[in-house]
């Protein structure tokens, strides 16, 4: 359609299949089981159940004097302007304007407390959600992709509370609107009822149809808007690599593309939503002409039946019963999908947090002895990652774990921190077994210095203290000068209050490896289990971290995962992991020359 107009001009773009193609009904788009989540929304908004009900009475009032104020226009007319009367006129025009202030203080009102309930009610749903996912375990963590962790944080309670925020007001004040007015109008007019009935189902039509596709065209644009805007993020954030691959003249050509789609879906929308206000202003005169021709007649012909006012009167009516009607169409869908997040929403919340059923003393305070005895895990239901693992470091020793990559040697690390737990077996420490000791009272005394260290959006103060968070500025200071890394730190713009982004992109690896080992000083922990990070850097500040490290490990039952040959040679154990299990282990001067994995491995000098 509309081609005809387009064709003269030549320049606005034909909507291709492409960009109509109905996007695959994605999963979730209807929930299944509405009827739950409902409930559990209900429990949400129930414990401001006065607040509710009063503003239902208002949605009741104010439809109501919706209702009521054409009616008195029309009595107006009839009984003071037809009838020529004057006294008592000024009072009912008073009234008439009560009427629609009274109307608007009610429609202000109603909104104002509706938005305080859906803001606390989704508060209390993003705070429960936020709390729930501290609480629940790594495994939980693996199998989900962050964006769609986030896009439950915030798409979908976002979407509750708009959904709250209009639909539930709009719902009833509908129906009520709906079920009054035609009451009404009933007892005005059966006849013109009728008669305003057969077009109110052509206008409701005639607004379905440019509804329907201005509502595919708004996907459609919204879905090039969301691809353009994926594509942006990723040319800005692999400017490098684009760069680096020259790639330049790919991305514009892909960006030319998803950006001419953006301008005719966007086009198109506008045009279609464009003829919403004229079509309904059309069919609105329509009926008013419909109802005063054939209402003019039958009040001329003066059998009493119809009045002048009765004719205002449903004029007026007739406009009004159509923007309810397709206010809940429209908000079926709307509704529907808002139900689905927070069925998502909902099912992350049922999700089980991790169990801390520990029957040990909080206050243990841990010596680090460590053993493995027979210990096997897998990540999903398969194969074990690890299996029959059992060794035993004392306290204060240090072990060193070597092998191939993919060897399991962090899958071991986290099974100690507790961030999964084994299959088989058991981990005890100072004979205690861990399941027995409290999480916080284990992890408060384990410090894990990770392969690939995470620092958060703070100062590098901020990031130390991240180890022991009531540590003073000057315990933050001094582990920074243990780890080797004062001197960097001092060289940076602000010293220790530099604020690093959340990628570090900053500071070098070498450096952020620096940091963490001061959040690990901090923290002064019992057992400290250390990634080595496999990226090489260079000697001097390799010197630092191997220098750091033993300040770190003194004293401390230590397990370092080693890719030097230096950290290794610190150890006092030595356990060579290969295809998940310990295939050697022992003291350095009794696997050295022995002919085994890691003599083979010093020759070849590769861990
Ligand atoms: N979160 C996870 N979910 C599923 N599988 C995992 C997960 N983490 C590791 N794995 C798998 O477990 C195996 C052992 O991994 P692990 O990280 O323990 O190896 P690694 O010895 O530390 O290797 P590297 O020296 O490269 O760090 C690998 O095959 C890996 O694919
Ligand atoms: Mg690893």
């Amino acid at each position: 359609m509309f081609d005809f107009i387009r064709r003269p001009f030549g320049y606005e773009p034909i909507l291709t299949k492409e960009d109509l193609k109905k996007p695959k009904e994605k999963k979730g788009e209807r929930p299944n089981n509405w009827k739950d989540v409902l409930l559990r929304i209900w429990r949400l908004v129930d414990e401001q159940r006065a607040l509710l009900i009063t503003v239902l009475v208002l949605v009741a009032l104010s439809s109501g004097l919706s209702i009521l104020g054409p009616y008195l226009v029309g009595h107006i007319v009839d009984e003071y302007i037809v009838a020529g009367r004057f006294d008592g006129f000024g009072r009912m025009v008073i009234i008439l304007i009560a009427v629609y202030a009274g109307l608007s203080v009610a429609m202000y009102l109603q909104s104002f407390w509706m938005i305080g309930i859906s803001q606390r009610a989704v508060f209390k749903m993003r705070t429960g959600l936020f709390s729930h996912f501290q609480r629940l375990p790594v495994k939980f963590f693996d199998r989900r992709q962050h964006g769609e962790l986030m896009s439950r944080m915030t798409n979908d309670i976002e979407n509750v509370s708009q959904t709250l925020n209009n639909s539930f007001i709009q719902v009833f004040s509908s129906i009520l609107t709906l079920v009054g007015t035609l009451a009404v109008m009933i007892s005005l007019s059966p006849l013109l009822t009728v008669l305003t009935m057969t077009i109110v189902p052509l206008m409701f039509a005639a607004v379905r149809w440019v509804t329907k596709r201005t509502g595919r065209l708004y996907k459609a644009q919204q879905r090039a808007v969301g691809e353009m805007n994926g594509m942006i993020e990723e040319s800005i954030s692999g400017q490098r690599i684009v760069k680096a691959f020259s790639q330049e003249d790919r991305v514009m050509e892909e960006f030319t593309e998803k950006s001419e789609r953006l301008r005719r879906t966007g086009f198109w929308a506008l045009t279609y939503a464009g003829f919403i206000p004229k079509v309904m202003n059309f069919l609105n005169n329509g009926a008013f002409a419909v109802v005063a021709g054939i209402g003019g007649i039958l009040a001329l012909t003066g059998d009493g039946l119809v009045t002048i006012g009765t004719i205002v009167i449903f004029t007026e009516y007739a406009r009004q019963f159509t923007r309810p009607l397709n206010d809940l169409a429209n908000q079926f869908n709307t509704v529907l999908s808002a139900i689905a997040g927070a069925e998502r929403v909902f099912a992350i919340m049922d999700e089980e947090p991790e169990r801390d059923d520990a029957t040990g003393q909080s206050d243990t305070i841990l010596k680090g002895d460590v053993e493995f005895r027979n210990v096997a895990f897998g990540y999903g239901e398969g194969d074990y990652t690890v299996e029959g693992v059992s060794f035993r470091v004392r306290p204060g020793e240090a072990a060193a774990f070597v092998g191939a990559t993919g060897a399991g040697k962090t899958t071991v690390m986290q099974l100690l921190a507790r961030f999964y737990d084994p299959n088989e077996g058991q981990i005890l420490i100072d004979g205690i077994p861990i399941t027995e000791l409290p999480r916080k009272t284990l992890r408060s005394q384990t410090a894990f210095v990770l392969q690939d260290p995470f620092l958060f959006e703070a100062s590098v103060m901020e990031n130390i203290r991240y180890g022991r968070l009531d540590a003073s500025d000057e315990e933050v200071i001094s582990a920074a000068k243990e780890a080797n890394a004062h001197d960097f730190i001092m060289k940076l713009e602000d010293g220790y209050e530099t604020i690093l982004s959340a990628d570090g992109g900053e500071i070098s690896q070498g450096q952020k490896q620096l940091l963490s080992i001061a959040r690990a000083l901090v923290a002064d922990p019992v057992l400290l289990l250390l990634d080595e990070a496999t990226s090489s850097i260079d000697t001097v500040t390799e010197m630092k971290i191997q220098e750091a490290l033993e300040r770190l490990m003194e004293g401390r039952t230590s397990f370092i995962i080693a890719h030097r040959l230096n950290t290794v040679r610190k150890a006092d154990m030595i356990f060579v992991m290969q295809d998940g299990r310990l295939a050697e282990s022992g003291r350095q001067q009794d696997l050295i020359g022995s002919g085994g994995l890691y003599d083979q491995m010093l020759k070849g000098a590769e861990l």
